[in-house]
Order: structure tokens, then C-alpha cells, then sequence
């Protein structure tokens, strides 16, 4: 049974993109219209919408908008698929991390150069493609959930990091939608959510959705994992992804790798819930996944305040790989996938 969840985080009408901007929660609910492809490169690099299948989409939209500007001005099919497919390389740009943004534009660059009629027959379908992954990527989230849900134990205490919910997809969640399913089942269920410094997904985001709902949740500092393991107050871990190898090494957000060790050391099972976009298959290990380098202002300052001495030094990855060695299990759309990942992940792109 799913749980339904009220946010719809990124939604194409008429000619725009309407998304939620993530900055401004939890103070502030606000939806923004992304006009044009620009735009869209800015609300994914400055993190107005953001979460890997939530920018897989906008991805998607940016290029039925990039489509609609160049149509204006262009009559020529190919120098407008030339100008189009440029419009691809810019979007794929604004975050490296997150495989699903490249997915999700090469879809629509493929679509686009497959469709034999008239540029305004392109414009059609990449609109009609846009709407068919956005509400995809709900019943996607959907089936994972009632997959999650199977093997989350009575009562559970379930640890997350960062946010993997409706506000980084479409709707509905990864990780947060294996917690909205089994909470359907199991209202006895309760949620740990790490806050992920530096950007706090977790305390400004995650809490603000799960408590949205009603999901009992404890916000934690990041460094508190392992304290609370070791008292036997975690029975799960279920995260998100924004790019898993071939091999099943998973890249999430910054301080992942450190909770899998915990849980690891600790028994506590570790699951990452993803789509299969989220998977490529194209890059062997963890090590071939390149790491968003983000601004040292997120560390430096909370709220605009600093916080350290302005002479220290500051380095600030936002992504680290979890070893598939310290991975349970992958919940995705076709199912549990468990050790050995390499096997596991090349059958469900098979079937
Ligand atoms: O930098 P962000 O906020 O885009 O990072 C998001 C994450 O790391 C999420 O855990 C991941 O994208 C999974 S979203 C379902």
C-alpha cells in the first residue's frame, strides 16, 4: 500500500517547469517557474531543486525548454539539433555527481534525434516524454517502496542521511518512500535522520517532509550514529544515491561512507533505495565517479554567520562512494538486489 505524500516537487505545465525552491525550507514554501533553459542550469547548480532523480527530471525539462527557445529562432532540423544537443552538454554541467541529470538529457537529446518529422514534432514529443518520466518516477518510487517495505522489521528504527525523499524526486522518495511504505503498514515504525552538514538536507529538509506526514522522526547530529548503534536503537540504515557503479560502490552525500562503516561494525543492515537511472553501468568502480566540489561557504558559515576562523582551511566534497563491501542491499524498481552487486545489477538490466 503506498502512503501518499502531498509534494510534488518538480511539475511541467503548459510551457514551464514549476519546482519547489529547496533553498528557502523549511522557512519558506515557495514554487518557482523555470522559463527557460538558463534558468533551469541555475536552479540545478545553486541547488534550488535538487536530490538525484529530482534533477535527473530537471534535466528533462531543461530541454524541452532549450527546445522551445531554439524553435523560436531556428527553422533548420539540424542546425537546430546541433544547437539543441549543445544545450545538453551546458545542462549535464551544472552538477557532476548525480548521474540521473545525464540520464535524464540524454534521453531527450536520443528522442530528439530519432523522431523523423519537423522541429515542431520534436517539441511535441519532447514534452510528451517530459510529462511520461515525470509521473514514471512516482510509480517507480512506489514500487521500491513496497519493496523497502518488505524488509523493514516491526517497529523499526530506521536511520537516513541527507534528503532521499519526495523533495529529491518528483514525489513520493527513494529512501523516504521505503519509510512512507512501511510506515503505511507499520505506524510503529520511527525514523532517525542524520542533520548532513554541511548543507543540513536532513534537518532542513528531511524532517520537515517526514514530520509533514506525521512520521515520528528524531533529528541527530551527524556524529551521533555509531553512540546511538551501539545502544541497539538502530535497526536499519536506508539512504539514497546519486550514482552507483557497475560493482555496486554507491556515491551519496558527504558523511554516507562513515555511516555504512558504523552500521557495518555494528551489524545493522545498510541499504541504499535508488532507481535503476541511478545506476551506471558504463563505470566499473566507485573510483571512476567524479565528486561535486562545493563552495567553502557551506562549511565556513550556518546561516550566513561564520563559524571558524576566517584564516583555516577549507575543502569541501559533496559526495562521497560507499564501498559495495558495506552495502545489504540496493532496494530498486525490479526488486532487492544483494551481493554479488556485479551480478545482481547486470540481471536487472537484462530483465
Ligand atoms: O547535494 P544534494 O542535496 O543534491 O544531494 C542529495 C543526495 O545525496 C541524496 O541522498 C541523493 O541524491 C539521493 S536522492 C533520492
Amino acid at each position: 500500500m503506498a502512503f501518499e505524500s502531498k509534494i510534488k516537487t518538480i511539475e511541467w505545465i503548459g510551457n514551464i517547469s514549476r519546482i519547489i525552491d529547496q533553498t528557502l525550507l523549511p522557512y519558506e514554501f515557495k514554487t518557482v517557474d523555470i522559463k527557460t533553459c538558463d534558468e533551469m542550469y541555475s536552479a540545478i547548480k545553486d541547488m534550488l531543486v535538487r536530490g538525484a532523480p529530482a534533477i535527473g527530471i530537471a534535466g528533462v525539462h531543461g530541454m524541452v525548454l532549450a527546445a522551445l527557445e531554439l524553435g523560436e529562432k531556428i527553422k533548420d532540423k539540424k542546425l537546430f539539433l546541433e544547437e539543441l544537443n549543445k544545450k545538453a552538454q551546458y545542462l549535464k554541467s551544472s552538477r557532476p555527481t548525480a548521474v540521473n541529470l545525464m540520464w535524464g538529457v540524454d534521453k531527450q537529446m536520443e528522442l530528439a534525434k530519432n523522431i523523423n518529422g519537423s522541429i515542431e514534432e520534436i517539441i511535441k514529443n519532447l514534452k510528451a516524454n517530459g510529462i511520461k518520466l515525470e509521473n514514471e518516477d512516482i510509480e517507480i518510487n512506489k514500487r521500491m517502496g513496497d519493496y523497502g517495505a518488505s524488509i523493514v522489521p516491526k517497529g523499526a528504527a530506521i536511520l537516513t542521511h541527507c534528503n532521499a525523499g519526495a523533495l529529491a524526486t518528483v514525489g513520493y522518495g527513494t529512501a523516504l518512500g521505503v519509510i512512507r511504505s512501511a510506515y503505511a503498514k507499520d505506524p510503529t515504525i520511527k525514523v532517525f535522520a542524520d542533520e548532513t552538514r554541511p548543507r543540513q538536507q536532513g534537518a532542513r529538509l528531511t524532517t520537515w517532509e517526514l514530520t509533514q506526514d506525521g512520521i515520528p522522526t528524531t533529528l541527530i547530529t551527524d556524529g551521533m550514529c555509531s553512540y546511538f548503534m551501539s545502544k541497539g536503537m538502530i535497526d536499519m540504515v536506508v539512504v539514497g544515491a546519486d550514482r552507483i557503479a557497475a560493482n555496486g560502490d554507491t556515491a551519496n552525500k558527504i558523511g554516507t561512507y562513515t555511516v555504512a562503516i558504523a552500521a557495518k561494525y555494528h551489524n545493522v543492515p545498510f541499504y541504499i533505495a535508488a532507481p535503476l537511472s541511478t545506476i551506471d553501468i558504463s563505470i566499473k568502480s566507485g573510483n571512476e565517479i567524479p565528486i561535486e566540489e562545493r563552495s567553502h561557504e557551506e562549511v565556513t558559515h550556518i546561516n550566513g554567520d561564520w563559524i571558524c576562523a576566517k584564516e583555516v582551511n577549507i575543502i569541501n566534497p559533496g559526495f562521497d562512494v560507499t564501498p559495495h563491501e558495506l552495502i545489504t542491499g540496493i532496494i530498486t524498481e525490479k526488486g532487492i538486489l544483494k551481493p554479488d552487486f556485479k551480478e545482481s545489477i547486470k540481471n536487472a538490466f537484462q530483465n
